[in-house]
Order: C-alpha cells, then structure tokens, then sequence
C-alpha cells in the first residue's frame, strides 16, 4: 500500500504492496531512462515551438532532464516502485526539481506513445549496436579465412564425408549470414525508427503538436500514420527478435561444430583455453563449454520471440497493459544476442584449426570418389557405369585401409582399363577444390573473390 498515485485523482482506495509489485515496471525499465529523457526533451521542445509552453519552461524542463540524467548515471537516483515506471520516476523527480514547468511536460502526451517512443529509441539503439558486432564478426570469420586458404577438409552432407571443400570457403559460409544478419537488421530498423509521440493516449490530441519535428530531433525518418496503431503497435520488436532470433540459429551452428571438431574424433581444432572448461572428475576433459552455453542461449531467444508473439495474439486495440511484458523478453534476449556476437568473434580469432587432422579425414572418408567417377565418365564411360566402377574402387581401398589414391595403377586398370597414370593428378585433393570454379565454388579463386567482397564490406 503506498502514497498517492500520479493518476490517483479519482481514487480514494489504495494499492497493496503486491499489486503495486506486480504492475510496477521499474525494476527492469529503468533501463530507458535516456531514451525517456531524450524523447522528453523533444516533446518539450516542439510544444515551446508551437506555442504551448513557453521557452523558459521548456528550457528548465531539459535542463532538469539532463540533471536527472546525470543523477541515475551517478547511481544518485531514488528510484521508487510505487511510481510504477521509469517515465513517472524522472517525471516525478522532475517536478521536485523545477516546481510548475516540470507538470507542464506531460502536456499533449500519454504514457502510451511516450513508451512506445522511449522503447524504439532503445531498440534501435541495441540494434545498431548489433550490427556493428556482425560487422566486425564476418570480418573475424573473414580474417581466418585468409589465413586458412590452404587447408582442406571434408564438406559434409547428412554429416557424412561429401568433398572436400578448403576450411576458407567453409568459414567464408558464415561470414555471409553475419552480412545478411546485418542487412537484415538494417532493414527492420527502417519499421523501428517511426515515431510515435504525438498518438497521445490513442486517439492524436487537441493540442497543435508537430510529430514530425519530434521524430526529426531524436533521429528518426518517419512518424505514424495512425494513433491507434502507434500506440499499439509491437511488431517493431516481434522483428527484432526475430532477426536476434537468426543471429543466434547461425551462431549455433558454428558453436555445434565447434563442439564436433573440438572432439578428438575429429580433432580439426584446438580449443583455446580460454573459452573452454575442464572436468571436476576427469582430467583429460577440455569441454567446448562457452560454444554449448551459446547453442543454449539461443533456445533462450526464441523464446523471447515466442513470448512476444503469444502476447500480442488476441489484443485489442488499442494500449493494453499486457503490452508492458515486451521489455524483459527483449532485454534478456538483447544482451545474449549482443555478448554471443562479441564473444564468437573473439572465439573464432583464438581456435586452432589442425589441417593435418583434417586431411587425415579427407582420405579416410574417400572425399575423391566423385572425382574418379567424373574422371571416368569423360573418358567416355556412361555416368552410371563410372559411379559403379568408383564405388568398387572405394570398396577396394576400404579393405586394403588406404585411400583411393593409394591404390596402384593395375589394381585402378583392373576395375576399369579406362584409367590411365593421369588419373591420380585428378585424385588430388587440391585438384578436386581447385576444379570447382563455378560461382561461389570452393575453388581458390572463387573464395578470393569471397574474401575481397566481404573486406570490402567490412573495411578490414
Ligand atoms: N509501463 C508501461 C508500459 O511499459 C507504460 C505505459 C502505461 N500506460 C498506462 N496507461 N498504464 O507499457
């Protein structure tokens, strides 16, 4: 139970402490406080343009905002949860400070187009910050591309041996769905930044306010084109989270994989000590811990977007309560999308890749049979033919424990007499990778031209 409400002048009863617990959002909106600051100080300014307040109030309402501003960054501010939220907090405080004019801010606005502008503005800005993590990720995954133009690996298909694709063109895969990542962002930041103030509580307002100039100081493009959408409308952060939501599907494929080389069955690479843990029981254990949080955590962020969309399902129009459950799904998904980004461009610089493992892999697994069957079918041989002559080719190096290139020139005769000396120049692993020069191919070039493009892209 607690003091007068903000709201309270029809009230005469009180809120009990668990209610006023459950409906208070401070705890976690705390966390817009300059962006509530900013969009206050817009509105303030434009109602002084429009002649509503005049502009020693508006100039005394930002000045209290900024100190207000200052006061929270210096850990100086009372925050109080029977004022509910963060905007009713620094709008209280504000009061306290500059007497009348602070009561004056709220003028031709409502909680409701004032949160949704507050939380665009903090998505935006977490958004942004993601996209410069993707762009120094791909150009992470980029840098150790080049490094590792040489090593070859098997590709796989159903996790089984394919042919081998260079451990360049394999990482290059990533660093291309960090770039459409970031596209991705960028084109839902186009949704997140219209501004909303001026939808009043739903329906605009009878005071003579000028949205756009709103938008035009805190950054933003566009404004609504409806109130009543603008106050309601979350789409902006389902697409957010969805983009988060993609960001991580790809991080966690890589954490897989790392997890997959990392074990000594395969033994591609090395684990740096730094994003691995040992076992409390079993000392030869190195564990991919940080790669497995980072599967997991994206299990986290899908639910976040679940979370959302489930919560939107079925509202009506227009502001309605449940819509204050957007931000603690969003900012516990931002800060797992943002620190996987940054701690996987870190990861990837530090892994060792070991290519002799890898090569070991390439003949164990036959990774040149389509060659052999390629080979044979230009020599005339119908395609099918040349699959089977291949596949006894396998067959017999299987049981001798060596790689098709092993096998000597007789026993390859014996299994087809189209086979001539110049067929272990095509059983090379390099001329498989070297003869796929199609388009974004494996072959040397092809990941060249991969590498140039995407340092282009991201300037490093
Ligand atoms: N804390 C609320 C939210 O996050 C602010 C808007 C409340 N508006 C209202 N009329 N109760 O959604």
């Amino acid at each position: 139970m607690s003091t007068k409400k903000m709201w309270g002048g029809r009230f005469a009863g009180v809120t009990s402490g668990i209610v006023e617990r459950y409906t208070a959002s401070v705890d976690f909106d705390w966390r817009l406080y300059a962006e509530d600051i900013r969009g206050s100080i817009a509105h303030a300014r434009m109602l002084a343009r429009q002649g509503v307040i005049s502009a020693e109030e508006a100039s005394a309402i930002a000045g209290g905002l900024e100190a207000i501003g200052r006061e929270i960054e210096q850990g100086a501010f009372v925050w109080r949860p029977e004022l509910e939220d963060v905007h009713m907090n620094i709008e209280s405080r504000l009061s306290e400070l500059i007497g009348e004019a602070g009561k004056k801010l709220h003028t031709g606005r409502s909680r409701n187009d004032q949160v949704a502008l507050g939380f665009r503005l903090y998505v935006a800005g977490r958004l942004e910050g993601w996209r410069a993590g993707l762009k120094r990720l791909a150009a992470a995954f980029t840098a150790r591309a080049g490094e590792n133009a040489q090593a070859l690996l098997p590709g796989y298909t159903h996790m089984q041996p394919a042919q081998p694709v260079s451990l360049a063109h394999h990482l290059l895969a990533y660093a291309w769905m960090f770039k459409r990542d970031f596209e991705r962002i960028g084109d839902c930041l186009t949704r997140v930044k219209v501004s909303p103030l001026g939808a009043a509580a739903l329906a605009g307002t009878t005071y003579p306010l000028d949205p756009a100039s709103v938008a035009a100081e805190v950054g933003f493009p566009e404004i609504f084109k409806n109130s009543l959408d603008a106050v309601s409308d979350r789409d902006f952060v389902v697409e957010a989270l969805s983009c988060g939501a993609l960001v991580m599907a790809h991080l966690s494929r890589f954490c897989e994989e790392i997890a997959l080389w990392a074990n000594p069955n395969f033994g591609y690479l090395r684990l740096p000590d730094g994003f691995a843990t040992g076992s409390s029981i079993m000392p030869q254990k190195k564990n991919p811990d940080v790669a497995e949080l980072m599967r997991g955590k994206t299990g986290r962020v899908y639910g976040a977007l679940t979370a959302l969309l489930t919560t939107i399902k079925g509202l009506p129009l227009s502001y309605n309560r449940d819509l204050q459950e957007d931000k603690e799904p969003f900012m516990d998904a931002e800060a797992a999308v943002a620190d996987s980004i940054e701690i996987m461009a870190a990861m990837v610089a530090a892994l060792t890749f070991l290519p002799e493992r890898m090569r070991q892999a390439l003949r164990a697994g036959f990774l040149n049979a389509t060659e052999l069957a390629d080979y044979l079918a230009a020599k005339g041989l119908p395609f099918r033919e040349a699959h089977h002559a291949a596949g006894a080719a396998v067959a017999l190096a299987e049981s001798k424990g060596c790689g098709l290139e092993d096998l000597g020139i007789e026993e390859l005769r014996a299994l087809s007499p189209l086979i001539q000396d110049d067929v272990y120049a095509v059983l090379s692993y390099e001329a498989c990778v070297a003869r796929r020069t199609t388009p974004g191919g494996t072959s040397p070039e092809s990941v060249m031209a991969q590498i140039a493009e995407l340092q282009e892209w991201t300037g490093a």
